[in-house]
């Protein structure tokens, strides 16, 4: 079972799929819990060069999916396999929403690139944190390359267009309820959809 947490910088979807392995953890559940880029040795050195390097548009695709390729191959392969539910803090509708609609990439090549280095996994459930690009900036604390507001708004809407796609799995959070009250609606959700794995 893969469940993946995407959303703008600033969404808070780093502090949602934390809490959601806390939460699963103390439920007894075997889950595991990783970062893109990173998660493995490979991919955290690719995040350094990521956020602190400007690259062309073109190598910086191909470097968040080659940190992919790595993470799936070392830790969401085996883990899957062994029955762990991995919880992913961002995956391939980041780089569709980033570098697809935000930096302009062809959308078809990045799907295909997403499903190359994914070795074709898709998750079962995707919580999309939305949040307004200019709340979302004033969050960020860490100033990177991928935070200018033209930008975000771009990638937010990009990201609006990929639930709007797939409305079975991408689940839209309105971040603008508070931290508890979006944790608890995760919670909801997945023991609505998932009876037989999840029911708390
Ligand atoms: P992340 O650690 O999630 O940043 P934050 O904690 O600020 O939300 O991700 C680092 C940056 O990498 C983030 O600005 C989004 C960007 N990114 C892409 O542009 N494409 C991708 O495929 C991924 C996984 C991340």
């Amino acid at each position: 079972m893969l469940i993946t947490f995407e959303g703008i910088d600033g969404s808070g979807k780093t502090t949602q799929s934390r809490k959601l392995y806390e939460f699963l953890r103390a439920k007894g559940i075997n889950v595991s819990l990783y970062r893109e880029p990173g998660g493995t040795p490979l991919g955290e050195e690719l995040r350094d060069i990521l956020i602190k390097r400007e690259l062309n548009e073109r190598t910086e695709l191909l470097l968040f999916e080659s940190a992919r390729a790595q993470l799936v191959l070392e830790k969401l392969k085996p883990d899957m396999e062994r029955g762990a539910v991995v919880i992913l803090d961002r995956f391939t509708d980041s780089t569709l929403a980033y570098q697809g609609y935000g930096r302009g990439l062809d959308l078809e090549l990045v799907r295909r690139l997403n499903e190359f280095a994914s070795f074709g996994i898709k998750p079962d459930i995707t919580f999309l944190l939305d949040v307004e690009p200019e709340l979302a900036v004033n969050r960020i604390r860490e100033k990177t390359r991928f935070d200018k507001l033209e930008f975000l708004k771009r990638v937010r809407d990009g990201f609006l267009e990929i639930a709007r796609g797939e409305p079975e799995r991408v689940v839209v959070l309105d971040t603008r309820r508070g931290e508890e009250e979006v944790f608890q609606s995760i919670v909801d959700i997945l023991s609505e959809k998932f009876p037989g794995k999840f029911d708390f």
